[in-house]
């Protein structure tokens, strides 16, 4: 399983993982992206039909900013 979460301090609103992985980013009023699946809290796991839209945005991010992690966050 995996888990994500954006850390929205480094986020730079760039843009990019809510358009390759649109059904697990949006981003805020301010441009800067979260996580839809738990509103940011990585509790919540990634549906595996979503895994390669997951990798594709982690690795995609400029800023590193896309969490992702085995074990759920907090
Ligand atoms: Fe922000 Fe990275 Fe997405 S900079 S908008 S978390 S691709």
């Amino acid at each position: 399983k995996y888990y994500t979460l954006v850390d929205k301090e480094t986020c730079i609103a760039c843009g990019l993982c809510g358009a390759l992985a649109p059904d697990i980013y949006d981003y805020d009023d301010e441009g800067l992206a979260f996580s839809i699946l738990d509103d940011n809290k990585g509790h919540v796991s990634v549906p595996d039909h979503h895994i390669d839209d997951l990798m594709d945005a982690h690795e995609s991010c400029p800023t590193e900013s896309i969490k992702i992690n085995h074990k759920r966050f907090g």
